[in-house]
């Protein structure tokens, strides 16, 4: 890698060039010349998952943060390789007019969906599990377990925004928008 700059306490790694090219893009059966919806991603994601060869030099794990590295960006699709420190929670957000999916490849995390009515919606995803989202859909990803864990996401169209949700000491819930470029964290109460 090139080089690395520093946001909040997150690294973003951008390779010199895209880790994944046009060649290498173009063999992973996708979709061409729109925008992809999130079973269309989720394929996406798993083809990628197979594929190690491909990301595999950027799984790096540091005990005090989590690390992201844009594998891929083009007109219609951003690919993140994330290795996630012991405990780190993204917190709730939502990904502005982005569909996603993600996929783990080794240790595991845990999904939440927001609920108003009651607890979150939850599950527990090893390495081998993939799931998609909506644009509409509200979610917090958080490590578990003791082992380090890698995922890859994949984003159409491209991430540029996300929403940061956060409870005030009030109880009224609060969007914040926020760049792609800066780290999620969980912020305030969890709820
Ligand atoms: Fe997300």
């Amino acid at each position: 890698m090139s080089s690395t700059s520093q946001h909040s306490s997150g690294t973003i790694a951008r390779p010199p060039r895209p880790a994944i090219g046009p060649s290498e893009l173009a063999r992973i059966p996708h979709p061409r010349g729109r925008d992809l919806a999130g079973d269309e991603l989720q394929a996406f994601v798993i083809e990628l998952a197979e594929r190690p060869e491909l990301w595999i030099d950027f799984v790096h794990h540091n005990t005090t943060q989590r690390l992201y590295t844009e594998l891929l960006s083009d007109r219609h699709l951003t690919a993140w390789l994330i290795c996630w420190m012991d405990e780190y929670d993204t917190g709730f957000h939502d990904h502005d007019v982005s569909a996603g999916a993600v996929a783990v490849v080794s240790g595991s995390v845990r999904e939440e969906r927001l609920r108003i009515d009651g607890p979150p919606r939850d599950r527990a995803l090893r390495a081998g599990d993939s799931f998609h989202f909506s644009a509409a859909d509200i979610h917090r990803v958080r490590h578990t377990g003791v082992d380090p864990a890698v995922t890859l996401h994949v984003y159409s169209p491209p991430l540029l925004h996300m929403g940061a949700y956060v409870v005030g000491e009030d109880g009224v819930l609060a969007r914040h928008p926020m760049s792609h470029r800066e780290e999620l964290r969980q912020l305030g109460n969890p709820r």
